[in-house]
């Protein structure tokens, strides 16, 4: 195998287990009371005005594009990104940690 080869199996392998990563495994250092509050403060006005209520209707709707726990980690990522809010990664996985306990409930 030359040094190409055995690079692309390694990332490919690599990210096979990434995406297998369990909810618990990605959100085991999560802060659940801090996600709760920077989504308090960011996330919750602009949902609940296009949603209605207190917006999570957003997040249970029937045809989410979200569908594991990785996803949702992305998502609040490109949300961060497109507010330009400045989050850290810590902030982002606390989030997601918070609506996944909250509402998606993901185990993977
Ligand atoms: C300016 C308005 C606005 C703000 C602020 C906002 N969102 Fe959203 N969000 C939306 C809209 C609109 C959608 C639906 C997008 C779509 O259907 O493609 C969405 C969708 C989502 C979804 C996917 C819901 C699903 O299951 O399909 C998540 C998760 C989410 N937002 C998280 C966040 C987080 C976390 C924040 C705070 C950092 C945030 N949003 C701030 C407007 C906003």
């Amino acid at each position: 195998m030359n040094k190409l080869t055995v690079f692309l199996l390694g990332f490919i392998a690599l990210n096979t287990i990434a995406s297998n990563a369990s909810a618990n495994e990605l959100f085991a250092k999560a802060d659940l009371a801090a996600g709760k509050a920077l989504h308090e403060k960011n996330c919750i006005a602009c949902h609940a005005s296009s949603y209605g209520g207190d917006g999570s209707a957003i997040y249970t709707r029937d045809f989410t594009k979200v569908t594991s726990a990785k996803g949702l980690v992305t998502q609040v990522r490109n949300c961060n990104t497109n507010l330009g809010l400045k989050w850290f990664e810590e902030d982002e996985l606390n989030v997601a940690a918070h609506l996944n306990q909250t509402y998606y409930k993901f185990e993977k």
